[in-house]
């Protein structure tokens, strides 16, 4: 029955956009693969993503190499899902422990498209041009829908902030998603995750944006008005302090919400049991205020103002990624989009398991040894 996923794919190749190789067979192997068809320099091309412990690694594939590794990867029988998509159609197999293969074929609502290229900015969910009325009140697009030069970075940003998230969304199969957005500010990412789920993916949305600035947050709500997006709100709020939505909530988003604000968005998220987490974080300046020596590895860092405060940076993050993994996340550490564009550029996207497994000690250690705090840390110590 192998040889028939062989044949369908060798078959299919001409057609085939996209690959996925999931629900691996040993802890060896990459979590999940994806093959994607795309052009580069006018030469057709898959590009391929391997996922593992939370990593993942990129190379081309020309499309001889690329149908080599179906084949190849397909024979192993070493993973236990394979999608293949070409652009109008989904064909799932399901290989059983038993080496049982069930087969099924779903048509796309949404159809998947080859990639332009392998740079990233082509591949938008939202193109330039494309009539988003928003984003020229939003000051992102001009009235002739071309992408203001000097908000061409936060364009960049918000659509593979969007792209990450439409990776997880295969998973979802509600027809209503409730987000919170944490320091939504002038809500460019708000607006476009709205869009993206009531446009794109067609569904019922209910989003709130918090912000601290009252002035900003009533602009943003005249134009979810203005535009008729029911179900999109923004609520002034200090994150770290006020009473927030008490509704079921699917995702926590948060993109260079400040300092601790962004503990306080996943500690929302994790008292709450939200499903995923979209974290982007910024000004971690919480550990470099009080981190001192600690005769350890650490202190070799802690000479030159510049290794401090990308290691305080560095640190406040991974710490963040243990505490959800300790709470039963699963969490996947990105580059965002690249240093260049963005040097805030780490996002954590987390997705429950709920398999608390890990204890925060080792955590408690480090900050007592060092002599700082880190916020999430003591909130969930609260909780514990
Ligand atoms: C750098 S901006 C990012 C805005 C937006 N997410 C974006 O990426 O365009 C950070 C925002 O977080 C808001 N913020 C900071 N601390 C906050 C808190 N404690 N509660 C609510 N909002 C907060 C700020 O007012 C600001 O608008």
């Amino acid at each position: 029955m192998l040889q028939q996923i062989v044949k369908e794919i060798t078959e299919s190749l001409p057609s085939l956009v996209k690959a996925v190789f999931s629900a691996p067979r040993g802890s060896d192997l990459p979590r999940r693969i994806v093959l994607e068809k795309g052009e580069k320099m006018g030469e057709s091309l898959f590009f391929v993503e391997e996922t593992r412990e939370n990593k993942a690694f990129h190379r081309n594939l020309t499309e001889d190499e690329a149908l080599s590794f179906l084949r190849e990867t397909v024979e192993a029988c070493a993973f236990r899902q394979i999608n293949l998509f070409t652009s109008e159609k989904e064909i799932a197999f399901r290989i059983s422990k038993k080496g049982k293969v069930s087969r099924s074929v779903n048509t796309l609502s949404v159809p998947v498209t080859v990639k332009a290229s392998h740079n990233k900015e082509k591949n938008y969910l939202i193109r330039e041009g494309e009539a988003v009325p928003f984003l020229v009140d939003l000051g992102v697009f001009t009235r002739e829908y071309k992408v203001v030069h000097a908000k061409y970075d936060k364009f960049r940003q918000i659509n593979r902030f969007i792209e990450i998230l439409d990776h997880a969304f295969s998973d979802f199969d509600k027809d209503e998603v409730r987000v919170l957005d944490f320091g939504c500010g002038k809500s460019y990412l708000t607006f476009f995750v709205y869009y993206y789920f009531s446009h794109i993916r067609k569904k019922r949305v209910h989003i709130i944006g918090y912000d601290l600035k009252a002035d900003v947050v009533a602009h943003c709500n005249e134009l979810a008005k203005k535009y008729g997006y029911h179900g999109l709100s923004f609520v002034v709020a200090d994150v770290t302090r006020d009473t927030l939505s008490s509704d079921p909530i699917d995702f926590v988003i948060s993109l260079h919400a400040c300092d601790v604000a962004t503990d306080f968005a996943l500690n929302f998220a994790l008292e709450r049991d939200v499903p995923y987490i979209f974290s982007v974080p910024c000004c971690q300046h919480e550990i470099g205020q009080k981190i001192g020596k600690g005769e350890g590895d650490l202190d070799l860092f802690l000479e030159h103002g510049l290794f401090k405060e990308r290691l305080c940076a560095l640190l406040t993050d991974a710490m963040r990624t243990k505490i959800l993994e300790a709470e039963g996340y699963r969490v996947e550490v990105l580059e965002f989009v690249d240093f260049a564009h963005s040097p805030k550029n780490i996002m954590l996207r987390a997705k429950r398991t709920g398999h608390k497994k890990k204890s925060l000690a080792p955590l408690f250690e480090l900050e007592a040894r060092y002599g700082f705090t880190q916020t999430l840390l003591h909130l969930r110590e609260e909780k514990q």
